[in-house]
C-alpha cells in the first residue's frame, strides 16, 4: 500500500515543475556522478540551529542506477560516529529534477541541480514541494576547496531564495569519516 501511496505522489510532484527554479541546462547525468564534498549548506529549520556549528563537509557519492535514477551515499561525521545514509533520487520527466521520499519527514521531496560544471562544483535546491519550510539549498565540491566566486554564488542563490545569512554554513572538512581505511 505504502508504495502505490508514494508513486502517486511522485506523479503529482513531477508534475509539480518548479517554476522559478531550473536545472542545470543540458544537464549530464553521467558527468555529475561519482564522488562529491558538502562544502556548504544552508538550511533554516530551526531544530537545526543547535547544530549549525557542528556540522562538517560531508563526503557524497552519486552513483547511477539502470533507468537513470539516482543513489547518493553520504558519510555524515555525527556525535555517534561516521555515519553512512543511501538517499534514493528517482528520475523525473526533467534532466537535473529528481524525487525522493523523505523517511525523516514522511513526504516526498524534490531535489534539483540548479547548477553545475562537473569538474568544480554543484548547486543543489531541496525542495518540500507543499511547504518551503525544510527547504535545503547545499554547495558540492569535486575538492574541499571550491573557488571563492562559487562560495559568494551559493551564498547569493541561498539569499535570494530566503535564506537567514545565520543559516548559510561553510563547514570545514569532516575527519576521518569515510573512515580513510574504507579506501575511498
Ligand atoms: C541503492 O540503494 C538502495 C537502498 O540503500 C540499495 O538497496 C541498492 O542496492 C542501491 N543500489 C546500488 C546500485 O548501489
Ligand atoms: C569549472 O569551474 C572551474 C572553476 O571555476 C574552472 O576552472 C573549470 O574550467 C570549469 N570546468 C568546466 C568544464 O567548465
Amino acid at each position: 500500500m505504502g508504495i502505490t501511496v508514494v508513486a502517486v505522489v511522485m506523479v503529482m510532484c513531477a508534475m509539480v515543475v518548479h517554476a522559478d527554479v531550473k536545472p542545470q541546462r543540458d544537464f549530464d547525468l553521467q558527468r555529475f556522478a561519482g564522488k562529491w564534498y558538502r562544502v556548504g549548506l544552508a538550511y533554516d529549520s530551526p531544530k537545526f540551529v543547535p547544530f549549525r556549528d557542528k556540522v562538517k563537509a560531508s563526503m557524497g557519492f552519486v552513483t547511477i542506477l539502470p533507468g537513470g535514477n539516482v543513489n547518493l551515499t553520504m558519510w555524515d561525521a555525527t556525535p555517534l560516529g561516521c555515519q553512512i545514509k543511501v538517499y534514493q533520487y528517482e528520475k523525473t520527466n526533467v534532466a537535473g529534477q529528481f524525487t525522493y521520499y523523505s523517511t525523516r519527514h514522511n513526504m516526498v521531496k524534490d531535489i534539483t541541480v540548479v547548477s553545475t560544471n562537473y569538474t568544480d562544483y554543484a548547486l543543489v535546491l531541496k525542495h518540500k514541494v507543499f511547504n518551503r519550510e525544510y527547504t535545503q539549498v547545499a554547495l558540492y565540491g569535486r575538492s574541499h576547496s571550491v573557488r571563492n566566486n562559487i562560495i559568494q554564488r551559493f551564498r547569493s542563490f541561498a539569499l535570494s531564495k530566503g535564506f537567514s545569512r545565520d543559516s548559510i554554513l561553510t563547514p570545514p572538512p569532516a575527519e576521518n569519516c569515510p573512515p580513510s581505511a574504507s579506501g575511498r
